[in-house]
């Protein structure tokens, strides 16, 4: 029984590293991409022996979503992981009081109600399935943020997306957790992908003056690598779990 998972957006960055190191360890992986295919599909032929597909829709869309699960299961007929990793940041950073309403509802689209209607879509398939006993012990797994608790006023909508998903990993374990189902969650820091090329500079300066404890970028394989934990059913007993993978960032002190 080979174990298949979906990875949202997992063509670059974070995804891509989760993809390789699911595919890499015998899973079958359904790379989605909204627009860049030419990537989706190298990183399909980056996974050892192959193991995968590309599947291109816009998680924003409730049309895209549905045709996302139905292309997995007609190829590979059932989905143990659902890795919502796909997330944007505002095209521009704004102030607080000057958002756009069009800039708040593209940002909540793709990094809440997209993740959270696809995962209720996806729950339906893994109840099913957890009731004919074909699937023992599905998860999910939220690629959240340090912004679902740090305020950054110059891109409200991003941290406004990042806190609802916060408890929509909460919502989603209590619910599903009569079906065996686990839910959890990875908050990444500053990690170094296209979506923090343009403020390089200002966080290696940061990262000089010591913002977090291990004083580094963090990489795509330091959230992969927490992926593969949680998979390898390292934490039987936790569900509603949230990782931080951070460097150190969420510590406070005096
Ligand atoms: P990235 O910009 O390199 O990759 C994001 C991926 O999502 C891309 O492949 C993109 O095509 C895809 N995507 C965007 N909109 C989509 C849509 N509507 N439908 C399907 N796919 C779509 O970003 P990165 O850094 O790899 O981020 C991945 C996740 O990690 C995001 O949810 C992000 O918010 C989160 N994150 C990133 C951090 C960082 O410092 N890079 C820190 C904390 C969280």
């Amino acid at each position: 029984m080979t174990k298949t998972a979906i990875v949202t957006g997992g063509s670059r960055g974070i995804g891509r590293a989760i993809s390789l190191a699911l595919g890499n360890l015998g899973w079958q992986v359904v790379i989605n991409y909204n627009t860049n295919q030419q990537a989706a599909i190298e990183t399909v032929k980056a996974i050892k022996g192959g193991k995968g597909i590309v599947v291109q829709a816009n998680i924003a869309t409730a049309e895209d979503r549905e045709k996302l699960v139905q292309q997995t299961l007609a190829k590979f007929d059932r989905i143990d992981l659902l890795v919502n990793n796909a997330g944007i940041a505002p095209d521009q950073r704004r102030d607080l009081l000057e958002m756009s309403i069009e800039s708040y509802e593209k940002v909540m689209g793709v990094n809440l109600t997209g993740p959270f209607f696809l995962t209720q879509c996806v729950a339906h398939e893994m109840i099913a399935a957890a009731a004919e006993k074909t699937n023992p012990s599905p998860q999910i797994i939220n690629i959240n943020s340090i912004s679902a608790y740090t305020s950054s006023t110059s891109r409200g909508e991003y941290s406004l997306s990042k806190a609802g998903m916060a408890m929509m990993t909460t919502l989603f374990a209590h619910r599903l957790s009569e079906y065996g189902i686990g839910v959890y969650e990875i908050r990444p820091g500053i990690i170094e992908t296209d979506m923090t090329e343009a403020v390089k500079s200002k966080y290696n300066k940061l990262f000089a003056e010591g913002l977090i404890p291990i004083q580094r970028w963090g990489t795509p394989d330091d959230v992969a690598k927490t992926v593969i934990a949680i998979v390898e059913g390292y934490f039987p007993y936790s569900t509603g779990e949230v990782f931080n993978v951070d460097g150190g960032f969420h510590l406070r002190r005096l």
